[in-house]
């Protein structure tokens, strides 16, 4: 192989290191901020780094209290694009909230958003999103009978993992939105999901299919269940049963008490 094709190779791996999956032009860019409304014209930059270095702590107390007053989905969207808490933010070109209906009785939440949903600013519109449709669609719904959001509005470079102070910063958000929603049913859609919402640590496999309940501040006691991950199922399909069998649970146990 020849030294040119050697420092191709040297530069790609690089790019991906670096979270870089996506190419438009020759230049190579970092995608900025969007700027807020009637704010007097200045560059936009990422704020420096002692400025991110909120510490987290200080940040998830941030998160809590720009929710206090927040009614609507609308409101926390809006204060969730403003929100300068999470570096995620920067990376990202769109703050993704939730997608569907915020008066539904379920709710799905996957982890965050990838490429296609941080293009689109939409929860779930790539392929793992239209396997979720499918299986929405076998058990009677679509997203005007449920609403669809993840445990963080930005995506992570690269779709690389969120650390735990990521999740614990954004957390407040997703809270906010099950207030919101108020709904008797949530679905979290992999291990992610359900460790950080429910606090627990173990694998999808233990937890799947086995209900659980989380509290809403008003009192209401939610049913919870957890399966697999859209994303997962694309890469192993054989898995497509079990998953069926949670869905079908959930649908079983929502026609019995409605
Ligand atoms: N994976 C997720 O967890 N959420 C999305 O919105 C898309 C893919």
């Amino acid at each position: 192989m020849s030294e040119n094709n050697d420092n191709i190779i040297n530069w790609l791996e690089f790019y991906i290191a670096s979270g870089v999956d996506e190419t438009f032009g020759d230049v190579p860019f970092v995608a900025e901020s969007k700027p807020k409304e009637k704010v007097i014209e200045q560059p936009k930059v990422r704020p420096a780094t002692s400025e991110l270095a909120l510490s987290s702590v200080d940040a998830v107390k941030s998160a809590d209290n720009v929710c206090q007053n927040v009614t609507t989905i609308e409101e926390l969207q809006k204060v969730v694009e403003n929100f300068e808490g999470c570096s995620l933010k920067y990376n990202a070109k769109h703050t993704v909230i939730g997608d569907g209906n915020p008066k539904a009785k379920i709710m799905f939440i996957g982890e965050a958003p990838g490429a296609e949903e941080d293009l689109i600013g939409k929860a779930f519109v790539g392929r793992s999103g239209q396997l979720l449709n499918k299986m929405l669609e076998a058990i009677g719904l679509d997203r005007t009978k449920c609403y669809i959001c993840n445990i963080l509005p930005w995506r992570p470079p690269g779709n690389r993992s969120p650390s735990d102070a990521e999740i614990a910063v954004c957390l407040p958000f997703l809270k906010k939105q099950i207030e919101i929603v108020n709904p008797d049913y949530i679905f979290m859609l992999g291990a992610v999901a359900v460790n950080s919402l429910m606090g627990n640590a173990e694998g999808i496999s233990k937890l799947r299919g086995k209900w659980m309940e989380y509290q809403n501040p008003n009192g209401k006691i939610i049913k919870v269940l957890a399966g697999y991950h859209p994303a997962y199922l694309l890469r192993t399909p054989a898995q497509k049963a079990k998953a069926w069998a949670d869905f079908l649970r959930l649908k079983k146990d929502m026609a019995e008490n409605n």
